[in-house]
């Protein structure tokens, strides 16, 4: 056995999925082998959740039968909810989050069931209650009213109208969905295959998904559109740009929504969501973040060959569309909750404990002394 270290795993192929893979000969994300952008453009987010969860893209009957099941599970327990009341009103939403998921463990009565058809239930009702979860956490801790999940409306729609009270144009809720299509899924990403560590050792569903929520959470991964969000507040203005980028890479600073593992020459999500950014941008009649975005991203490229991935226009349209900037990171949840369960799923169906090995460059073998001889 070879003793080469690949630190972050760089470069290894640990096994074998069917949900999604960048295909460069399209050079584009795939869900089980549809291109990202198309499903962005013909479907809504449900749809693309289906086709995560149940391998092909639904029929109506399908779609109709799926959708209501979600909508019939979007309501917490009573208990939940007073939970959620007594959450310190400071807690990062993602905390908020992962212990919604949590608690939804221990009030689900098949948590202990992992066979297939238990997961695919469960992984439906953590689907359709996280959202909920999270907009009750918004309204609370701003001193308003939780407002219950209404079974009229779509997915992304229900969403706005829980936070806010009300559903904003079909564009804006178009954008929305569009961001989460992209946000759905992508291989093995480090929340991803914390979710896959965590089921390998035949942990549950709501074990695999509270850890990934954690994983997410980082801002080299999820974290990433908020952070993006408070570089464009420090940038402020347009005219700040060039100076501020120059600086930051005379520093040597990590800039926030640039970079990826697996794609060097540009993450294949991002046309798609800065052209939905700057619809969002026209309608709210405010394009500062968006020749900020611009003017960061040619220095980026220019200087760096460097471009940028999918939180860069996220973060930014997430703003526009009038949500806090801590609540970016849960929206990804909302949305990556699909591809976290389908590779649940997939672990599950062809399991193999995950443990890698360790080089130990640590003491070599001490006699242990006794308390009073130290
Ligand atoms: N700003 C400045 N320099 C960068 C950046 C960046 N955003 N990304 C990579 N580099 C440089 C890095 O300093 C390194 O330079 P050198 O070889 O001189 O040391 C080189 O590019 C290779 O970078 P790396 O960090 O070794 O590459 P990686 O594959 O380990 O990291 C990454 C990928 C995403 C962690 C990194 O690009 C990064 O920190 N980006 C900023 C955080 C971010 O936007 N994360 C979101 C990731 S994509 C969507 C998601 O998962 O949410």
């Amino acid at each position: 056995m070879s003793d080469e270290i690949k630190k972050g795993l760089l470069g290894i192929v640990v096994d074998e999925t069917e949900v999604s893979k960048v295909m460069p000969e399209i050079n584009s994300l795939t869900y089980r082998g549809y291109a990202a952008q198309d499903l962005c453009e013909y479907c809504r987010f449900e749809e693309v959740a289906y086709l995560i969860l149940n391998k092909d893209l639904p029929n109506s009957i399908q779609l109709r039968k799926f959708e209501k099941e979600e909508k019939n599970n979007r309501d917490l327990s009573k208990n939940l909810y007073e939970i959620i009341k007594h959450m310190p009103k400071k807690s990062h939403p993602m905390d908020v989050a992962r212990t919604a998921v949590s608690v939804m463990g221990l009030e689900d009565k098949e948590t202990s069931d992992s066979s297939p058809e238990a997961n695919m239930r469960k992984a439906l009702r953590i689907f359709s209650k996280t959202p909920t979860a999270l907009a009750a956490f918004y309204r609370i801790r701003s001193g308003k009213k939780i407002i219950k999940p209404k079974k009229s409306l779509s997915f992304s729609e229900n969403f706005f109208y829980m936070c806010f009270g009300k559903v904003p144009q079909k564009e804006i809720v178009k954008a929305f969905d569009v961001s989460l299509i992209l946000y759905a899924e992508h291989s093995f990403n480090v929340s991803t295959f914390t979710a896959r560590t965590i089921t390998s050792s035949l942990s549950d569903i709501h074990g695999a998904i509270t850890g990934a929520i954690a994983s997410l959470k980082g801002p080299l991964h999820g974290g990433a559109n908020e952070e993006v969000m408070h570089m464009m507040k420090k940038i402020k203005k347009p005219a700040n740009a060039l100076k501020w980028i120059n600086n930051a890479l005379k520093n040597k600073d990590v800039v926030m929504g640039f970079g990826h593992r697996v794609y060097k020459s540009g993450d294949s999500r991002v046309p798609t969501m800065r052209e939905y950014f700057g619809k969002v941008a026209k309608i709210k009649k405010d394009k500062t973040f968006e020749k900020i975005y611009d003017i960061v991203e040619k220095v980026m490229i220019k200087e760096k060959n460097i471009h940028p991935n999918v939180d860069y226009p996220t973060g930014p349209t997430y703003h526009l569309m009038g949500f806090d900037t801590d609540f970016f990171t849960p929206i990804f949840v909302i949305s990556r909750i699909t591809g976290w369960s389908a590779h649940i799923m997939e672990q599950h169906a062809a399991n193999k404990l995950i443990r890698p090995l360790a080089s130990y460059k640590g003491n070599k073998h001490r006699k242990v002394m006794q308390l009073n001889q130290r």
